[in-house]
């Protein structure tokens, strides 16, 4: 995925050693989807040439005023440069420009334009260690943070001096990361934690049979995954499933019954902030599980069975303060059936899922819900793939508890 589509990058380069690698920094940034337009002291031009900047860019690089040109000398316009870009990235950024900065000299077309942007400025400062570490480019440094400026760290490692410790510039990798996290949008549920029950339960007969049904699981991954995305740590309680879930932020719990289901869930919901119930859990299991297998000759001509325990009532029963989600699946009288769910387990919202439309469903992946709020309040939604669905539903969530 492009992090960076559509951002207007103005990346500013200084003369130091490390302008030798801004090359490789504007192909990574382009590469996430930016614009990156290139303004370059004079002295810069010494470490990287204006020619192979331009190229990897695909602009014209900037470093006077005036661009000279036989007939017609252009002056450069610092300003429109400063509105044009999202972020005026500095890097690297020696201690002379770092200084010029924080006391605002304006002998070069890069600092002009950088006093007179508005828009917010990132900066990867590079040196050698003792400058680095003396207290006039420490004091610059607090003065440009102190401006709203984004001063990025140093490496640690060879310097062109042949010394050795902090001062290198960041590597391109490192500037393009925090590139996005500078510009990545503010995660609606960051610190929360949401728990989604997913899947089916099996409940054993004997060793080798079981009560089931087809639950994909695929809804309920579908909502862990999207929930990781928008910021939260999620806890996934899932029965058995082929799927796949590699989003670190995701701790996933493999269970097979409901009865590990719901000491799973007993264990986790007390810290969460919200839960939602996506599990298609058995409602019934055996009295008995036989322990070995049940042969054929013997006839059997029925299995007694048991109610399993009702995870999403109890998580209803013990709610402290979090949003807790249902599900109903319902062929017939399906908005009165739901709502009666939703009062009846203490829930905050039930999402209705029909099976009335054909590609609608348990094992596909696509899913056409109504959401249903406590209140009455109800939105239905088109059918559409299960991730879709997620957001929906989250942006349900968000905008009824936020
Ligand atoms: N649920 C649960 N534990 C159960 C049964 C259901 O947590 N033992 C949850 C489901 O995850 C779902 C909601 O309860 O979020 C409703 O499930 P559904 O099967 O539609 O309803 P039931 O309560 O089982 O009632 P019925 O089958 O009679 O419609």
């Amino acid at each position: 995925m492009a992090l960076l589509s559509g951002k207007k990058i103005l990346l500013g380069i200084s003369g130091g050693i490390a302008a030798y690698k801004t090359p490789i920094l504007v192909r990574g940034l382009m590469r996430q989807g930016a614009t990156v337009r290139v303004l370059m002291t004079p002295s810069a031009s010494d470490f990287v040439t204006p020619l192979t900047l331009a190229t990897v860019s695909k602009h014209e690089v900037l470093s006077s005023f005036i661009t000279e040109d036989a007939d017609n000398p252009r002056w450069n316009d610092h300003v429109a440069m400063g509105e044009w870009a999202d972020l005026m990235l500095i890097a690297p950024a020696t201690s002379n420009t770092l200084s010029a900065m924080a006391h605002a000299k304006c002998n070069n077309l890069l600092l002009a334009t950088y006093l007179s942007a508005r828009c917010p400025v990132m900066i990867a400062p590079a040196m050698d260690l003792d400058m680095y570490a003396h207290p006039a480019n420490t004091k610059n440094i607090e003065q440009l943070i102190q401006y709203g400026h984004e001063v990025l760290p140093v490496g640690e490692g060879f310097l062109a001096s042949g010394l050795q410790g902090k001062g290198r510039m960041l590597e391109p990798e490192e500037i393009i990361e925090k590139t996005i996290s500078f510009f990545k949008p503010s995660l609606p549920l960051k610190g929360k934690t949401v728990l989604v029950t997913a899947g089916p339960t099996y409940e054993a007969i004997d060793p080798v049979r079981f009560i089931g049904n087809h639950a994909s699981g695929k809804m309920g991954f579908a909502l862990a995954s999207c929930g990781a995305e928008l910021g939260a740590e999620v806890i996934l309680i899932t029965g058995p499933t082929a799927l796949k879930i590699d989003n670190p932020a995701v701790s996933r719990i493999s269970i097979t019954t409901a009865d590990q289901m719901f000491d799973a869930v007993k264990k986790h919901y007390p810290t969460a902030d919200i839960g939602i119930a996506a599990a298609a859990v058995a409602d019934f299991k055996p009295v008995r599980v036989a322990t070995q297998k049940i042969k054929k000759r013997n006839a059997l001509s029925s299995i007694a069975l048991e109610p399993t325990v009702d995870i999403l009532s109890y998580m209803g029963d013990h709610k402290s303060s979090q949003f807790l989600v249902g599900f109903a699946l319902e062929t017939e009288n399906e908005m009165e059936h739901a709502q009666s769910k939703l009062k009846a387990k203490n829930l905050d919202a039930i999402v209705l899922n029909s099976l009335n439309d054909r590609d609608a469903g348990f094992a596909g992946d696509k899913n056409k819900i109504t959401f249903i709020h406590a209140d009455g309040r109800a939105k239905a939604f088109d059918l559409k793939m299960k991730s879709a669905v997620a957001a929906d539903i989250f942006n349900q969530i968000i905008q009824a508890y936020a």
